[in-house]
């Protein structure tokens, strides 16, 4: 018999939490969203929103946001993003249809992070976007309050890209079809549908009729799996060890991760308890001795937040496992090819690079060391992750930059039996 363990609550789904913030702002009435990440990617989604006009306030239940059916207003001066890619590149979408101009900025990090990959669908729409000369913010936004609807085609396989344009056509007078590389994460698509938007789609891509304004929503956010990976790692890779993760969202366009932890041979148990508006329930991992799995491109979209994670598991399982097809990693928080890279090597891991990719050779016998995190939270947890699984010490260069996602992250990783 295997006593019960308390299950682990993650914080909840930055992707829905950013969404589900800006189309309550956009929405006619009063939303109250539960379960609102503390992390600071969606605090600075939230600074946003306020500095165009929008109420936000809480309580200890949840954030009340006051819609303003589409009137925003522009602030004054530029609006920091901080670190987060998706604040900046959601709204950026959603000012593009507005009447406004407006300057949005972030932190070192988001300055070096492309954003010609919006910028040019967005001016489908007949909006101006200044760029810096290296394609990056800080960009200023000059909207087209008359947009006609559009033709675009999403060219790079990111959410954030295709949620830009679905966001500005909202507001756009007319058809817009977006044909393409769709196949990422669809919270979007199914938040307008709960927000009480017509979003169709179809074998051809996806067809919004604007202008729609949303319809106010509850919306109680599911725990991010984003997160709970760390947790759910930090148990696959030692046999007898386990994790329980409740409440946290399955949607299938993010649960790539638990099948890969399924092909390096955990035992994953996911248990779906209620589905709107987006599934969510309990996964139960079984750690195993680890086998090493390759990781094909087509693979990389659903993938694309947990590679350093599976770069690391990699580390701990017999043979080579490889990751291809994921030149994204290069473009994200750091470069996450040569972080992950740099870091494993510290640890003593034997890890080659490619321009789209890494191979990891394991099992390796990792000792302590120095992690360089490059002020990436994904790098800094995978690494807290590997510590504990090796039972070494790791010294992060900054610790602190797991508040991005996962405030209160090392009590968490605690709670795997
Ligand atoms: C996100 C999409 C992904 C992901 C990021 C969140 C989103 O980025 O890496 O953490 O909420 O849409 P890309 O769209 O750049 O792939």
């Amino acid at each position: 018999m295997t006593a019960t363990i308390p299950p682990i609550a993650v914080p909840g789904d930055k992707s829905i939490a950013h969404r589900a913030l800006i189309l309550a702002a956009l929405a006619q009435g009063e939303s109250r969203l539960r379960n609102v990440p503390a992390g600071l990617d969606v605090r600075s989604t939230q600074r946003a929103l306020r500095a165009l006009g929008v109420s936000i306030a809480g309580d200890s239940d949840a954030i009340v946001v006051t819609g303003t059916g589409g009137a925003l207003v522009a602030p004054d001066a530029p609006i920091d993003c901080g670190n987060s890619g998706t604040t900046i590149r959601l709204l950026a979408g959603a000012l593009a249809t507005r009447a406004l101009t407006v300057t949005l900025d972030g932190d070192a990090s988001l300055r070096a992070r492309p954003m010609r990959r919006i910028a040019q669908p967005l001016e489908a729409f007949g909006a101006r976007i200044a760029l810096t000369p290296y394609g990056t913010a800080p960009f200023t936004i000059h909207g087209n309050g008359e947009a006609p609807g559009a033709q675009v085609e999403i060219v790079v396989a990111s959410a954030q890209v295709k949620s830009a344009v679905l966001f500005a056509a909202l507001n756009a007078h007319g058809r817009t079809r977006l044909t393409g590389k769709l196949a990422t994460r669809d919270h979007t698509e199914r938040l307008f549908r709960a927000f009480g938007i017509a979003c169709e789609q179809d074998g051809e891509g996806i067809v919004l009729d604007g202008p729609q304004v949303p319809r106010a929503c509850d919306v109680d956010v599911p725990g991010d799996m984003s997160s709970a990976a760390f947790l759910l790692a930090a148990a696959a890779a030692v046999p007898g060890a386990r994790a329980v993760v409740e409440d946290v969202g399955l949607n299938p366009t993010r649960t790539a991760f638990l099948d890969v932890l399924r092909r390096f041979g955990a035992d994953v148990d996911a248990h779906v308890s209620s589905f709107a508006p987006e599934p969510r329930g309990r996964v139960t991992v079984r750690g195993a001795a680890l086998r090493a799995i390759v990781i094909e491109p087509s693979e990389v979209p659903g993938l694309i937040d947990e590679l350093p994670l599976v770069g690391m598991l990699g580390a701990f399982a017999r043979g080579t496992t490889v990751v291809t097809g994921a030149s994204e990693l290069r473009v994200k928080e750091s470069d996450r090819i040569e972080t992950f890279a740099r870091a494993a090597r510290a640890l003593g891991a034997e890890v080659e690079t490619f321009d789209d990719g890494f191979a990891v050779h394991g099992p390796a016998r990792l000792r302590g060391g120095a992690i360089v995190t490059g002020g990436d939270h994904r790098i800094a947890m995978a690494f807290a992750v590997a510590a504990r699984i090796a039972g070494v010490d790791v010294r992060l260069d900054d610790p602190e930059c797991v508040a991005v996602s996962f405030p209160g992250f090392a009590g968490a990783l605690e709670g795997v039996a």
